[in-house]
């Protein structure tokens, strides 16, 4: 029989599932969150926040900033006048300032617990049966401690882990996946890449910025499919061409062997074959969803083709009172998808109409420029045969964006020909992913390009190419 009885009791405290257990607390119910100790810190105490905050996000951007800095001192000062001379990056200190924005924001979300009385259950969860309505869930620390508890709602939160190739053994030393890629103590001389996804995209960045020589390995013989292809374009110049990232196409790995000094990748691209030697390799090749050591098969948890937790709309699965959210269930594997499904799910079990709009989670990829995206591509558009119209502005004609030396990119609008509503927004350049967040208030509620049009926008701002694009959508765009 289980010691201790909840309402709500979440598995996994990550962005999905943190923010359902501070939703379910604050809509009064008696909630718990099981952590286990994957991400425990020198002390040995759980850290929250899951792959996001601690290996995810939150370190990636604060690798990115310090290269960005970095890179703006080396090749950007100068056009203000500025003389920098042997600017030296100190890697430790580097990682040092990364690892402590981690621990500030996870210690935040133990404080946020706190604050809405959410109990911390530290260990390994998993479902062993239903004791009447409440469901049993054992609650099992590394040092051997164990404990069920019941609860009448359970929130499946366990995220998602890279994935890795057979044949390419992951230390996180020499072949990395994400948890090694934000931590390596110097900048490799040669950095191999497989995988020019948003992990490839963003970490390749950070490194090559430091002074790696960057070779990026891409199976797909599209670059970044999933964007809209005119921002795919322009962001193919930018990296490969100015900035100098080696990206290859439509590859085929045959084999990655690790020697003394170096890593030898044999792979094929179109009929030729060849040979990648690098110091150190990433591999991100996408993430599988955490679903092993669940207990699911106790309770007949139904997975899908993927493995991913079976769940619609409302994140309910197959059994009842059973929920999940966040990477281990359908749809982008994001932080700001999961915590809404949180919200969701917490907010439905207290009968209230919790709802996820799919159709407006915006994208951002954090390179720079950045690229951002809400709503259809253009490629989709053209599958679904809808008639649109397109304003598209580049920021060169942006008076803030040459103020601040950084006019790469543009905002691209897309709107119904007939109705005019913003059907999608896509954006590539310095602060897309502030940027964006107009997009997304405007296809909430609905917007017409003629909406955003005619939205006063602050001068001098990278907003107004927002402005001026929706302007163009009716060809009336005033400073392009
Ligand atoms: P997770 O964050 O994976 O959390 C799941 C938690 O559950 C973990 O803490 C895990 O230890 C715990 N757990 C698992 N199984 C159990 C169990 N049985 N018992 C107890 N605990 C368990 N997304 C963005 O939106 N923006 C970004 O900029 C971004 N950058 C990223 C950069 C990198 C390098 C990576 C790898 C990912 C990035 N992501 C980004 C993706 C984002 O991190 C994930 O989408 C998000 O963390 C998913 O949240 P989650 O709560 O579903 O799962
Ligand atoms: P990804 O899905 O973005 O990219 C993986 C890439 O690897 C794809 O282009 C794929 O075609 C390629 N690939 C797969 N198998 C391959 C092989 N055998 N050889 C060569 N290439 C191969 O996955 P990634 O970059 O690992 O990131 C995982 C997820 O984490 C992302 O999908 C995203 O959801 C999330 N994330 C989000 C970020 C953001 O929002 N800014 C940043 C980083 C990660």
């Amino acid at each position: 029989m289980a010691n201790k009885q909840f309402d709500v009791v979440v598995i996994g405290g990550g962005p999905g599932g943190y923010v359902a257990a501070i939703r379910a607390a604050q809509l009064g119910f008696a909630t718990a969150c099981i952590e286990s100790e994957a991400y425990a810190d020198p002390k040995g105490e759980v850290r929250l926040g899951g792959t996001c905050l601690n290996v995810g996000c939150i370190p990636s951007k604060a690798l990115l900033r310090s290269s960005e800095l970095f890179d703006d001192a080396n090749h950007a000062f100068v056009m203000h006048g500025i003389t920098a001379e042997s600017v030296k990056m100190d890697v430790a200190t580097m990682i040092r300032r990364k690892d402590n924005i981690v621990t500030q924001l996870t210690s935040g979300i133990r404080g946020l617990f706190k604050k809405n009385k959410v109990t911390l259950l530290t260990g390994h969860g998993s479902f062993v049966g239903r004791d009447n309505d409440l469901w049993q869930v054992q609650v099992a620390g590394q040092d051997g401690s164990g404990e069920v508890v019941s609860a009448r709602h359970v929130i499946v939160a366990t995220g998602s882990s890279p994935r890795h190739l057979d044949g390419i053994p992951v230390d996180n030393k020499v072949i990395c996946d994400n948890v090694g890629a934000l931590s390596l103590d110097a900048v490799p001389k040669r950095l191999g890449v497989i995988g020019a996804g948003v992990i490839g995209l963003e970490l390749g960045s950070v490194w090559k910025r430091l002074g790696a020589d960057v070779t990026i390995l891409e199976a797909l013989p599209d670059f970044l499919a999933a964007a809209d292809p005119a921002v795919a374009k322009e962001a193919w110049k930018t990296f490969t061409r100015k900035q100098g990232l080696k990206i290859n196409l439509g590859v085929k790995i045959n084999s990655v062997k690790r020697g003394k000094k170096a890593v030898t990748i044999e792979y094929d691209m179109g009929d030729a074959s060849y040979t990648l030697e690098c110091d150190c390799l990433v591999v991100s090749v996408g993430r599988v969803p955490n679903t092993a050591g669940l207990g699911g098969d106790n309770v007949g948890l139904k997975l899908d083709e993927r493995g991913r937790v079976e769940v619609n709309d409302h994140c309910q699965t197959n059994l009842e009172n059973v929920w999940a959210v966040g990477d281990v269930i359908r749809g982008p594997m994001l932080a700001h998808k999961g915590m809404e499904e949180g919200v969701m799910v917490a907010e439905l079990i207290a009968g209230q109409a919790g709802h996820v709009n799919y159709d407006t989670i915006p994208w951002v990829i954090y390179t720079h420029p950045e690229i951002a995206w809400v709503g259809k591509t253009e490629t989709q558009l053209k599958n679904e045969g809808v008639d649109y119209r397109v304003g598209q502005i580049p920021f060169l004609a942006n008076g803030r964006a040459l103020g601040q030396g950084d006019t790469s990119g543009f905002v691209r609008v897309l709107a119904c020909a007939k109705t005019d509503a913003v059907l999608g927004v896509h954006v590539i350049g310095a602060s897309a992913s502030e940027l964006i967040a107009e997009a997304v208030v405007a296809m909430e509620f609905g917007a017409s390009s003629e909406d955003i049009a005619r939205i006063c926008h602050a001068h001098p701002t990278l907003s107004e190419t927002m402005h001026e694009a929706a302007l163009a959508v009716d060809k009336r765009s005033l400073h392009f």
